[in-house]
């Protein structure tokens, strides 16, 4: 029984590996699961509701796994909703809320260093009528990296996620841009 079970093995082997060649051995993309890593990190029950509605999750995630330049994603935390003024938020048509999504995701994988030498303005995803890049500033000095939208000014510090094709940072405000 013990050499029918080896044979079986070794049948099994060969065969996975015939299939193995003729399929084309392509590296295994990267999954993206932006909602997951947000969820796990906590504190991001707003943002994820945005991205998600807007469907903009499901681009993130298709835009990291086949872009060449990787993904940043500024992911505005829940306190930072709640510090928006009132009425902010619902007051922006469902045309605004996806632009104002859109202006925290840049189509480049940047890691926190990069940012700090990073050349101003950033482009992100968010563009105007006239086709117009919205931009973001970065400054930084030895301590830390700070953000500028023209409006809000927020200091980046922690890496929710920081693995090529996706970065993720914290902000704790949310980046309303100077277009708005
Ligand atoms: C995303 O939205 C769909 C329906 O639009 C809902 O079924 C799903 O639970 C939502 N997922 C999250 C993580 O909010
Ligand atoms: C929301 O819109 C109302 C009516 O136009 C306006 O009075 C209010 O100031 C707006 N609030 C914010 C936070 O933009
Ligand atoms: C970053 O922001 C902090 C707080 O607003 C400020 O004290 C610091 O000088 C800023 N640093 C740079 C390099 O902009
Ligand atoms: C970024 O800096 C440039 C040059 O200082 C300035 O013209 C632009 O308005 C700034 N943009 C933002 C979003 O702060």
């Amino acid at each position: 029984p013990l050499l029918l079970l080896l044979l079986a093995a070794a049948v099994v082997v060969s065969v996975s590996s015939a299939a193995d060649a003729k399929s084309a051995p392509a590296p295994a993309p990267a999954t993206v699961d932006i909602i997951g890593i947000l969820h796990k990190a906590g504190q991001y029950a707003f943002f994820i509701r945005l991205l998600n509605q807007t469907q903009i999750a499901n681009q993130i995630d298709n835009q990291a796994e086949t872009s060449a330049d990787g993904m940043t994603v500024f992911a505005a935390t829940d306190d930072a909703f709640r510090n928006l003024p009132a009425g902010t938020l619902n007051n922006l048509s469902f045309q605004r809320q996806i632009q104002l999504l859109q202006y925290h995701i840049c189509p480049k994988f940047y890691t926190l260093d990069e940012l700090q030498t990073v050349s101003n303005p950033v482009r992100t995803e968010a563009s105007g009528q006239d086709g117009q890049v919205f931009g973001l500033n970065f400054s930084a000095d030895a301590n830390q990296v700070n953000l500028s939208t023209g409006v809000v000014q927020v200091s980046i510090n922690n890496a929710v996620e920081d693995n090529f094709p996706l970065a993720v940072f914290e902000v704790d405000k949310v980046l309303l841009p100077l277009e708005f």
